[in-house]
């Protein structure tokens, strides 16, 4: 059962209030922009304390109490990840990495050998697009009007060329739209390629299930960060096959990462120590399985339930603003709850600062670090106008949106009283004169306490 009051108990940062432009009284936080972190939750933050209080040590080889602890508890992370994604754990293995973007990099690391090209879809953040790029030849797959993927064009692209890699998010972070990673994976597979699931986005929103790797919809590759899955920042993980995961070149050789060295020779251990070189971040890994065990506890498809009903309100409401773009168009079934929109023509930096200053309410604004799609879905055709400019040096706005995207503890009064923003927004009806300066938060005065 989803009890929002509970949740919203085991969340500090639901207490929070800040001081709001023209207003009295501080205002109650409302925090959307789960798209690009989360909160850890108190369960998250005990645990994480426990560890770091109790039995800080550095793990593997040590005989003393806190490294045996330590080491029995970062060890039982990876047995978390697998059942958290419903992975077999006999043929694959987890590597833990420090963000999404380390182990969408180590896929295009680890395939750079293959010979074949990687298809990236026009959807992804930039995380899933630039490393392939680095290591090799890409092509892209486009996306349909509607901001939905073109699986047509992927399908034709998977027939008319070598692919060794098919680079998919598992939803996008500017429209929440969900990918369905296994027909690309059965259609990938069928034509001789892999695919790469980039779950950034996925992983705290919907249950996972990456299949058997005997069935021909099983994901090859998946990456995701717990910083979006309410844990602490710093740790995240790649899943992959050990035949090519205990082939690859080790991603970061160094200490751990061997069975032995001599003067002249080395023998690499299997993964995941193979990748893992130096201190890995375990009080990170620790929290990050934590927050895992915390989501399976609520249940993913409650998760799922209490945001798609939150997005389709919000849809439904934000159609009362006025000029209000949202942009592409995919009904809350299929989209996680990320909304991304503009209004009118107001300047985007400003729509999120207003809801700031004005409401306490955070939002992300720009381009969401996905710029071929939000120019797709923008309909502007400037990109090489941009890249010139930017190239000459030129220091300006390159334009973009505002979005909202949805976490465990929103609730549909939030979405109420951001309609009401948006609305004062859209009528021009603003407090403060953000051509000064002086309506802005001074961040130099927050000093963290130490009690
Ligand atoms: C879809 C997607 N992929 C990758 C990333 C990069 O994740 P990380 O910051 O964990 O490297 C993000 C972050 O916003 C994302 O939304």
């Amino acid at each position: 059962m989803f009890d929002i009051n509970f949740i919203r108990e085991e969340f500090p940062i639901t207490k929070k209030c800040f001081n709001v432009y023209g207003s009295e009284t501080p205002r109650n936080l409302i925090y959307l922009d789960h798209g690009a972190s989360t909160h850890p939750c108190q369960r998250v933050l005990n645990k994480y304390i426990d560890f770091i209080k109790n039995y800080y040590a550095n793990v593997h080889r040590g005989r003393h109490f806190l490294s045996m602890i330590s080491t029995e508890l970062f060890d039982r992370v990876y047995e978390t990840i697998f059942n958290f994604i419903k992975a077999d754990k006999n043929e694959n293995a987890i590597i833990l990495t420090s963000n999404t973007t380390t182990a969408l990099d180590m896929v295009a690391c680890f395939m750079q050998g293959t010979d074949g090209i990687t298809l990236v879809s026009l959807m992804e953040h930039h995380s899933n697009d630039l490393p392939h790029r680095h290591r090799g030849k890409v092509l892209h797959f486009g996306v349909n009007p509607d901001g939905t993927l073109g699986m047509a064009d992927l399908e034709q692209k998977l027939k008319s060329n070598k692919v060794k890699l098919v680079a998919v998010t598992g939803a996008s972070n500017v429209t929440g739209f969900l990918v369905d990673i296994h027909k690309i994976a059965k259609l990938a597979h069928e034509n001789g390629a892999r695919i790469l699931v980039d779950a950034a986005q996925l992983l705290a929103h919907k249950q996972i299930d990456v299949k058997p790797n005997s069935d021909p919809g099983h994901i090859d590759f998946f990456a995701a960060a717990g910083h979006k899955a309410y844990a602490p920042f710093g740790s995240a993980f790649l899943f992959g096959p050990r035949e090519i995961l205990d082939r690859a070149v080790p991603y970061v050789p160094g200490g751990g990462t061997v069975m032995f060295v001599s003067e002249d020779d080395y023998v690499y251990a299997n993964s995941p120590e193979r990748h893992q070189g130096g201190t890995p971040n375990i009080a990170g890994a620790i929290a990050l399985a934590e927050s895992l065990s915390f989501l399976s506890t609520i249940g993913m498809d409650n998760v799922r339930e209490h945001e798609i009903e939150l997005t389709e309100y919000a849809l439904k409401r934000l159609k009362e603003i006025p000029d209000i773009n949202v942009l592409g168009s995919i009904p809350s079934r299929n989209r996680l709850g990320v909304i991304t929109f503009n209004i009118g023509d107001l300047n985007n930096g400003l729509v999120a600062n207003i809801l700031n200053n004005e409401g306490a309410i955070a939002t992300r604004n720009g381009r969401f670090c996905a710029h071929p799609y939000l120019s797709f879905l923008m309909g502007r055709e400037d990109s090489a106008e941009i890249i010139r400019r930017l190239k000459n040096g030129e220091k300006f706005d390159i334009g973009g949106a505002v979005r909202i995207s949805f976490g465990l503890y929103n609730t549909i009064e939030e979405v109420d009283y951001v309609i009401d923003m948006l609305k004062m927004i859209a009528n021009r009806k603003w407090k403060a004169d953000y051509e000064k300066s002086d309506v802005y938060f001074n961040c130099k005065d927050v000093v963290l306490s130490a009690s």
